[in-house]
């Protein structure tokens, strides 16, 4: 069963100290949502928030992405699965390091593994850069399908923490473009069989 399987990397992050991000979380965040979703989103690493919940995107970042999603009529409980590069909290919301997403990718590689997403949203530079080897920055790409795992589609997407630094709606603005790329990803999802 995949969800006993779920269950079973899940613990193994509860007591994991491969990298050094062990000593500082409050809690793991393994992953929130729909387990059997076609669409999977990737997102950085957990925030104050959600170290303290254990859930991802809960902050406002979270809200701003539920909203989004929302829009288009899909529900973030129901429709999508959401984890991160790393499942535990980086010190003051720093970057990722190297290390600590090397030593973090196993489990994220059996999640996708596991569920098999068709459809893949990577939210961010660091999702971004995690899958998809490009000189070319999170601007430059998003709203592009890549090949990703399994014969899925990729989509990088703005985090929406940089929507929040970014409040224009005007024509080719932030918020615009990802209102372009929510709409694709919409038509894309009801396209799957
Ligand atoms: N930002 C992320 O990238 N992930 C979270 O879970 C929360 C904020
Ligand atoms: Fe383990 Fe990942 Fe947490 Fe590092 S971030 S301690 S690799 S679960």
């Amino acid at each position: 069963m995949i969800e006993d399987e779920l269950e079973s990397i899940k613990n193994e992050c509860l007591s994991c100290q491969k990298c050094s991000l062990w000593k500082s979380r409050t809690n793991i965040v393994f992953s929130d949502g729909a387990i059997n979703s076609k669409l999977m989103l990737i997102g950085e690493a957990p925030g104050f928030n959600e170290d303290q919940t254990g859930k991802p995107f809960v902050g406002r970042a979270g809200q701003l992405l539920d909203k989004i999603f929302e829009s288009v009529g899909l529900s973030r409980e129901k429709d999508v699965y959401i984890c991160n590069t790393l499942k535990c909290r980086p010190p003051n919301n720093r970057d990722p390091l190297p290390d600590e997403k090397a030593a973090c990718r196993d489990y994220l590689n059996r999640q996708i593994d596991l569920l098999k997403p068709r459809l893949i949203l990577l939210c961010g530079r660091v999702a971004l850069t995690s899958f998809i080897d490009t000189p070319l920055g999170i601007t430059k790409v998003r709203g592009k399908w890549f090949d990703g795992p399994y014969g899925s589609k990729m989509m990088p997407i703005f985090h929406p923490s940089y929507l929040l630094r970014n409040q224009s709606k005007a024509v080719g603005s932030p918020k615009w473009l990802m209102w372009q790329d929510i709409q694709e990803i919409k038509r894309a999802y009801d396209a799957l069989k």
